[in-house]
């Protein structure tokens, strides 16, 4: 039996971390982000980046498709204006859990609501980089279905 891949999705200016208000974000770049996430999967697991809202519609269909575990997102900005994410999420079978580097319930108050949120099976927020292994083992445990 083949296994199935974890799909880690990221959204619009995160191709830009580690130079981008690094204050909020830090100074960890995405590419060091996926090594760290390839070091901390337990099987095969797609990276992705992409500025393009309906980019992470179609990576949502295509993950549900091919049978992935799970699809961890941080959908930048589009977190909190995406219709078409929420539609998306609520679309697959696939469990989606919701990653994101800040805390974005702490800072203005348009990025309190998530639509995002409002589908995903998890949250995981304000732990920085650190959150996407975080997100990587929660993935893990609802595979096993706890
Ligand atoms: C973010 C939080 C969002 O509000 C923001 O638009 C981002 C990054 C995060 O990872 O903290 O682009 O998703």
């Amino acid at each position: 039996m083949t296994t199935k891949a974890v799909h880690v999705l990221n959204g619009p200016n995160l191709d830009l971390l580690g130079v981008r208000e690094p204050e909020i974000y830090g100074t960890t770049t995405l590419a060091d982000i996926e090594v760290m996430c390839r070091d901390a999967a337990k099987g095969p697991l797609v990276f992705r980046q992409t500025n393009h809202e309906g980019m992470l519609v179609d990576w949502m269909h295509e993950a549900n498709a091919e049978g992935a575990k799970a699809v961890l997102i941080n959908a930048g900005a589009y977190t909190h204006t995406s219709i078409a994410l929420l539609d998306a999420i609520r679309a697959i079978r696939t469990p989606v859990i919701e990653v994101h580097l800040s805390d974005p319930s702490t800072r203005e108050t348009f990025r309190h609501l998530s639509y995002v949120g409002m589908a995903a099976k998890k949250t995981v927020q304000g732990l920085g980089a650190k959150g996407y292994i975080v997100a990587l083992d929660a993935a893990a445990q609802l595979e096993n279905g706890e």
